[in-house]
């Protein structure tokens, strides 16, 4: 079995109709192995005018649209959420759930994360379910069980069964946005902890979840960190803003 490498793009609140045509065009002719999936997850404004760009342009299959947040509530009284409903509307299948910014801007704690992983695979979205330490947590040596304590809530809400349709992206508090990444080494050591964790529960779910890596991901390391054994893609940020640079790191991935 090949696991699915994905490269996610996370524009965060960034960009605007003209970042959405310099993506469309920059990948128009972008080599992707098999078995790799491209998620673009522009903010909730751009969603319909990329989805319906890149169809129009006749991108390669494999690139989708992603959002970068949902409501674990159906419908109702929510100001300023988007729900399932509305992202299966816009023929929206992937979304970032938990991203390290919710958690500490909008204080989503990780039974939240738990309940929009579930709603999410309830509507057949795909979740790339964000997780990470802070720079304290890594230097007191508290990665593992902060990393633990982010997955397991969202197994028992989900059920492990079900937790094989979803996505893990390991992203390092203090690499997101610094230029500060985890060397290779450490990324792949903390994304082998990760496959164990999972592999205690199901060595099926652990085979087969695409676990990303995120945190000041560039053109330059993108390769070396794509080549460790359990790092299946990344979740981008800064560097998805460059056509140049975010095509790049889309050609270096490949499933395993
Ligand atoms: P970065 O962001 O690549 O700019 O570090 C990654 C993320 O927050 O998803």
């Amino acid at each position: 079995m090949t696991r699915q490498a994905i490269v996610a793009a996370n524009w965060k609140m960034n960009g605007d109709s003209a970042l959405v045509d310099n993506i469309v065009s920059g990948l128009a002719n972008v080599k992707l192995s098999s078995h790799v999936d491209v998620v673009i997850c522009p903010s909730f404004a751009y969603l319909s005018e990329l989805n319906q760009k890149i169809k129009a342009a006749k991108l390669n299959e494999a690139i989708h649209v992603g959002s970068q947040n949902l409501s674990e509530h159906e419908s109702g009284a929510f100001t300023g959420e988007i729900s399932t409903a509305m992202l299966q509307d816009l023929a929206i299948n992937y979304v970032i759930v938990g991203h390290s910014e919710r958690r500490s801007i909008y204080k989503e704690t990780s039974l939240q994360v738990a309940k929009k992983v579930n709603a999410a695979l309830d509507a057949g979205l795909t979740p790339i379910l964000c997780i990470g330490e802070s720079e304290v947590e890594r230097v007191t040596g508290e990665t593992e069980a902060v990393l633990s304590a982010q997955i397991q809530p969202v197994i028992d809400e989900v059920g492990i069964d079900k937790f094989i349709d979803v996505v893990i992206a390991y992203e390092p508090v203090w690499a997101i946005g610094t230029g500060k990444t985890a060397s290779s080494a450490m990324a792949q050591e903390t994304h082998k902890f990760i496959r164990q964790f999972l592999a205690q529960q199901s060595e099926l779910v652990s085979d087969k979840v695409p676990l990303l890596y995120g945190g000041s991901v560039n053109a330059a390391n993108c390769e070396e960190l794509f080549a460790q054994t359990d790092i299946d893609g990344g979740l981008i940020g800064g560097a998805s803003l460059k056509a140049e640079q975010f095509k790049i790191i889309c050609s270096a991935a490949k499933g395993k």
